[in-house]
């Protein structure tokens, strides 16, 4: 099986196959299948909203190279009248660096840079992008799903229910089906701002914001999390303020004040990871892992911690030369690496864990979901 993976990768690195999770399954009888948000998904690899999922061509190359699902961009909540609250969010900027970046543990590792913010168009060309999304995902090619930054009030202050209601129920008409997928994002430049400087008012949010959400239509509702500038037990505490979700995405990138920018790499893991070794088994809702995913290893690294799907964002933007593939699309460069490499891509991570006695076939198979079951065992 070794011997196949070595030439599986040199020859998809050339040429990506259609279907590849199929193929992973019969030849090595590994089954990657992974759920999100409720969706039976191929495999666990999707792409985190960002700057790499703004319009329908994007999808489209993400669907042709085989990815899982994708999340749009976030769009700024507004009420009937356009009114934004958290207009301070909806700021155009189109430059990106892409930099290394060491980290406290001394390894480097790689980030982006970038001052920009939500979706920066009309709410209504966000619609557009919602339309093309559900119908992709009916088509059952690729699950593509909205995410909304919408109105943090200060403790005292009521929440603007009217961009609650107006924001969700436009996208629920959108998608044109219930209950509407949606992840809400509590974003890394938050943790920067002065109103996330209170903790009962992030715990605040994380109780109340899902219940804002649902009675302005059915939803299936990802909350993402950010990481907030306090210690890991607070970030634990919010994971527990925000169990009514169906799905925690955990967790998004930390935040620099000194430069003013959100940033990834190896502190993410390694703090993403560390706070969900202390997680209570079973306790809380469907996690879905992001934070410097840049191989199969660390997909089964969230796997073990009870992530059932992950959602990468930087793999998608470093230089070419990253790659091992010699040729095909990003999407289909970055696939390739995380599931190929014999060393430490997705099917050599569970032949290993098959092999130091951590993954037993079932009816000749190995699961990824096995993997993120175990997890949740009392350890
Ligand atoms: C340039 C950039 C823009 C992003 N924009 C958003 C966003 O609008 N909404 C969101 O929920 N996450 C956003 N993210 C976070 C990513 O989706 C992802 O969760 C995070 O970067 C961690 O994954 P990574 O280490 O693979 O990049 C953004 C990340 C980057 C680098």
């Amino acid at each position: 099986m070794r011997a196949q993976l070595e030439r599986d990768f040199a020859r998809f690195g050339r040429e990506w196959p259609r279907d590849f999770a199929s193929r992973v399954r019969e030849t090595y009888r590994v089954n990657l299948s992974a759920r999100y948000l409720g969706y039976d998904l191929p495999h666990p690899i999707g792409k985190g909203s960002g700057q790499l999922s703004l319009n329908a061509s994007q999808l489209e190359a993400d669907r042709d190279a085989g990815l899982a699902f994708v999340v749009l961009k976030t769009v700024i909540a507004q009420d009937e009248s356009g009114a934004q609250t958290m207009a301070a969010w909806a700021i155009h900027e189109s430059k990106m660096e892409v930099e290394r970046r060491a980290s406290a543990s001394g390894r480097t590792g790689w980030t982006v840079t970038w001052k920009g913010r939500g979706w920066d168009r009309s709410f209504e060309e966000y619609l557009v992008l919602v339309r093309a999304a559900a119908d992709l995902t009916r088509s059952g090619a690729l699950v593509a799903v909205p995410s909304v930054k919408y109105h943090l009030p200060r403790l005292g202050e009521p929440f603007r229910e009217a961009e609650y209601r107006y924001t969700t129920r436009a996208l629920a008409k959108a998608w044109g089906a219930t209950p509407l997928p949606l992840e809400k994002d509590f974003s890394p430049t938050l943790s920067g701002d002065a109103l996330a400087d209170d903790r009962a008012q992030i715990l605040r949010w994380l109780t109340e914001v899902p219940v804002q959400i649902r009675a302005a239509a059915p939803v299936r509702l990802a909350v993402k999390l950010m990481n907030a500038r306090f210690d890991d037990d607070f970030q634990l505490q919010m994971v527990e303020a925000a169990k009514s979700a169906d799905t925690l995405v955990v967790f998004n990138r930390l935040f620099d004040s000194q430069r003013g920018v959100a940033y990834g790499g190896w502190d993410l893991s390694d703090r993403n990871l560390r706070v969900l070794d202390r997680l209570t088994p079973g306790a809380s809702p469907g996690l879905v892992g992001t934070g410097n995913i840049h191989s199969g290893h660390l997909i089964l690294a969230y796997a073990r911690r009870g992530c059932s799907a992950v959602q990468l964002h930087t793999l998608f933007q470093v230089p070419l030369s990253e790659y091992p593939a010699a040729a095909g699309s990003r999407t289909q460069r970055v696939l390739h690496k995380l599931v190929f490499d014999p060393k430490d891509g997705l099917v050599a991570g569970m032949l290993d864990l098959e092999a130091t006695g951590h993954l037993a076939r079932r009816d000749g198979e190995l699961h990824f979901l096995d993997v993120v079951a175990d997890a949740h065992r009392p350890r």
